[in-house]
């Protein structure tokens, strides 16, 4: 094989993309992987990460601020650095993405710098600094991911209309923050502001916020949003937006139609992302992606080239990390001649505010809507000691199960750590659960896990603790 060529070459480092290529190099191939801007791609770069360090650092100065006087604790002149705050996270976001350059190193993937395109037979050019290439691959994998939605009556201007990027990156705790988008994006960063003392108020347009989300847990979470500061307009309308070099204006319509003018030091558009595939060169070689942008492809990740696979954010699906590396290990596994799978039904999701949510399996309206025999238990965190001592009572874990059968259908989580927490409902519904099986489990005490149990028991025998 000549140096130029390739058993495998994905096309993007994100967390879809490094992940193939580590796990097609375990399996014997020959990678090359194609970047064109950062290792690590959105996830480690502009998203998951960053957002996460951000979230941790924001929470610390609230706590420090609202609640360490309870535990008495006191602080003298409490201050925030932001210029600290933001260096902090670009620490980590750059060890992470060392992390996965080393990891190309060790695995032997070559690490090549600049934008792909497809050219027919599996021949790709890239485009880097030092000028341009051509490598070719048996086999290809797309994992160019996502962008934001640009609203064209507002469009992003990098300076007071942003999107997350910028977000992650203002070099002020602004006064003022209004967030069109109340989903995951618009409550977190919305979160991280509002905890340094930010005003925040968030446009959605539909009637409630992260609509995905189990209506129940959803009602509860808003709640508990607004008794920390957050404001909320709903099905609110933005008609238009216009920046100045010191703020923002925005006009809004209520659902009656009646319009007000809103101002604010920033903008954070935060209406959903959408697939990326500029430059990608995809008509070249017959890959029409659908309506929504995506590129669709087979249950073995297929696209309509022969050899070309596509895999995370750029194909149907929740845009979400593990996602985007469930597939890239499938995939990878497939074209080495293995077996790849992943149960779509059981992929979790979180929301890192505080309390953080986290659900996996049926709302109760999809399993109303299905038509299914259900019964649901919601246990409170109020009544669970270890939350007590940790003052986090907020909150509350619920179940669905089959009536008949008594299998877990759902699980929901408003609380403390309730990212680290769903894990156990995932496994348990993977291995096909039953309510009263968790009932029946011992958890260590005193852990946040016990409200699990004690939800499960709710279904069944009865709770102890309420
Ligand atoms: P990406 O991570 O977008 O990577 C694609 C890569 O391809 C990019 O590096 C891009 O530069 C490169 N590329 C594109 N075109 C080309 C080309 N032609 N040539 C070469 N390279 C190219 N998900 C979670 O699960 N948990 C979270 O907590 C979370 N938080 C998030 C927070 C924010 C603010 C955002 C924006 C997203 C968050 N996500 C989170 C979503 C997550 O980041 C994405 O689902 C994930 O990154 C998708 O992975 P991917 O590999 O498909 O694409
Ligand atoms: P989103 O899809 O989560 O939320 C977008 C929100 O904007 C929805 O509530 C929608 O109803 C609303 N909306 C759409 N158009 C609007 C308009 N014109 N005016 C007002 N509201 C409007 O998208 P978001 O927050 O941009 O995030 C994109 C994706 O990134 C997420 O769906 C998720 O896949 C991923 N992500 C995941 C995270 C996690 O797992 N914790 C964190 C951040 C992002």
């Amino acid at each position: 094989m000549s140096e130029n060529s390739f058993d495998l070459v994905v096309i993007g480092a994100g967390p879809g993309g490094y992940v193939c290529a580590i796990r097609a190099a375990q399996l014997g191939l020959k990678v090359a992987c194609i970047e064109k801007e950062f290792i690590g791609g959105t996830c480690l770069n502009v998203g998951c990460i960053p957002s996460k360090a951000l979230l941790e650092s924001s929470e610390l100065y609230s706590q420090a601020k609202e609640n360490f006087k309870d535990h008495g604790i006191g602080i003298e002149n409490l201050a925030l650095d932001i210029k600290q705050f933001m260096a902090r996270k670009d620490k980590v976001v750059k060890q992470l993405t060392g992390g996965v350059a080393m990891l190309f190193k060790k695995n032997k993937i070559t690490s090549l710098m600049g934008e792909a395109t497809l050219n027919a037979g599996k021949s790709i050019t890239i485009k880097g600094k030092e000028g341009s290439q051509t490598v070719t691959g048996k086999s290809v994998v797309i994992a160019t991911g996502s962008v934001p939605v640009n609203i064209p009556s507002f469009p992003f201007d990098g300076k007071r209309i942003i999107d997350s990027t910028g977000a992650l990156s203002l070099s002020e705790v602004p006064k003022s923050l209004i967030i069109v988008g109340g989903g995951i994006i618009g409550l977190e960063l919305g979160s991280v502001y509002l905890r340094l003392g930010t005003q925040v108020t968030v446009l959605e347009a539909f009637d409630r916020i992260a609509p995905s989300m189990d209506t129940e847990t959803g009602t509860a979470f808003q709640k508990i949003l607004t008794k920390q500061g957050m404001k909320f307009s709903l099905k609110a309308k933005v008609v238009s937006a216009k920046a100045d070099a010191k703020a923002v204006s925005v006009v809004v319509e209520d659902e009656t139609g009646k319009t007000q003018t809103l101002t604010s030091d920033y903008l954070l558009v935060s209406v959903g992302r959408k697939p990326y595939t500029q430059g990608l060169g995809l008509e070249s070689v017959g890959i029409k992606p659908d309506a929504k942008g995506r590129i669709p492809v087979t249950a073995n990740f297929e696209t309509q080239a022969d050899g070309v696979y596509a895999i995370g954010d750029v194909i149907a699906g929740p845009m979400l990390a593990h996602k985007a590396m469930e597939e890239g290990v499938a995939v990878a596994q497939i074209i080495a001649g293995k077996k790849g799978h992943i149960n779509y039904n059981l992929i979790p999701s979180v929301i890192y505010t505080w309390p953080e949510v986290a659900w996996v399996g049926l709302t109760e309206e999809q399993a109303k809507e299905a038509g299914l025999n259900y019964k649901a238990f919601k246990f409170p965190f109020l009544a669970v000691g270890r939350a007590i001592a940790s003052g986090e009572k907020d909150g509350f874990i619920k179940m669905l199960a089959d009536k008949n059968t008594d299998r877990i259908l759902g699980a929901h989580i408003l609380g403390p750590r309730a990212s680290e927490m769903i894990s156990e409902l995932v496994v348990a519904m993977e291995f096909g659960a039953k309510a009263s099986d968790l009932a029946n489990i011992s958890h260590a005490h005193p852990t946040l896990t016990e409200g699990i149990k004690e939800a499960a028991l709710g279904l069944t025998t009865g709770t102890i603790h309420l």
